[in-house]
């Protein structure tokens, strides 16, 4: 059974003097543990706006999200806490969505207080807590007193991914995670987010321009345009075989994904 199961999802945004814009149209899609999705598709086709609909930060007009086989619904809900942990989204701009007057320790602390997995712990724990947490991503002990200016882009996304591990997550919704780094940190960054997600067996999302990343590093794919899910398969089939003529146009628009991986990779 899939962990996460989107049906007819439909997110519309509000505009003065016009009709809303229909960002998601109708998207069906699933997520198993331990799978990684991609879903491409270009500026403005509604990746994010999905991507957030399925963590809760806009709400759906229409469809269905199911987590562990259990409708997920925007009303008071018992379950709505453990789904709130469960399902973690990264952003792009890492930097940006940490807090600049918060050390890396103080933000982990946060997080696990306000889920309540610190509440009955002395302080020496927590200290364990999160060197093992900053380790898991990479980082060394020391980054736990930096506040984000002193970090670079590549370890703030790290921070940032530390921060979702401290929930131990098992949906991870990873929107372009890499792209607004240096092109010499975004393989780094990919590779751990692959190696956790394998290690911890998440169910993964990665939302990405970057059709070479997404052959790299995904199993299935999603095409997405004007809102609509127009072709998903295995990324194999989906690369060699688009069905879909907006598939084509995306992958002819790369000429040779072949070529851009090996000159990126030497
Ligand atoms: N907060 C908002 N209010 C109104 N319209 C929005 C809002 N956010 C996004 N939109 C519109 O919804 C559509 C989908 O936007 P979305 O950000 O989901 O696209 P995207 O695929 O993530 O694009 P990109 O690749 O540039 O990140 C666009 O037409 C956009 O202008
Ligand atoms: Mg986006």
């Amino acid at each position: 059974m899939p962990l996460l199961e989107i049906e007819d999802l439909e997110v519309q945004y509000a505009r003065a003097g016009g009709p809303p814009v229909k960002a998601v149209r109708g998207v069906s899609l699933h997520v198993a543990a331990g799978e990684t999705l991609g879903v491409v598709g270009e500026s403005g086709c509604g990746k994010s706006t999905l991507a957030k609909a399925i963590v809760g930060l806009v709400r759906p007009c229409g469809g269905r999200i199911r987590y562990d086989g259990v409708e997920v619904t925007q009303r008071a809900w018992a379950g709505r806490e453990a789904y709130c942990r469960r399902v973690q989204m990264v952003f792009q701009d890492a930097t940006g969505s940490l807090n600049p007057r918060m050390t890396v320790a103080a933000m982990l602390d946060e997080v696990r207080r306000v889920h309540h997995l610190a509440a009955r712990e002395e302080r020496g724990q927590s200290a364990v807590a999160i060197t093992r947490l900053l380790a898991q991503v990479g980082l060394p002990a020391e980054t736990a007193g930096a506040y984000p200016r002193e970090l670079s882009g590549g370890q703030c996304q790290r921070v940032s991914l530390a921060r979702c591990l401290a929930l131990e997550p098992r949906v991870l919704v990873a929107d372009e995670p890499v792209s607004a780094l240096d092109v010499s940190v975004q393989a780094r960054v990919l590779n751990l987010l692959r190696e956790l997600q394998q290690r911890l067996g998440l169910a993964l999302m990665l939302v990405s321009h970057d059709l070479a990343v997404v052959r790299t590093v995904c199993d299935r794919v999603c095409v997405m345009h004007n809102g609509v899910l127009v072709e998903q398969g295995a990324v194999r089939t989906i690369f060699e075989q688009p069905a879909h003529p907006y598939t084509q146009a995306l992958l002819a628009a790369v000429p040779d994904v072949d070529r851009a991986l090996q000159a990126r990779e030497a």
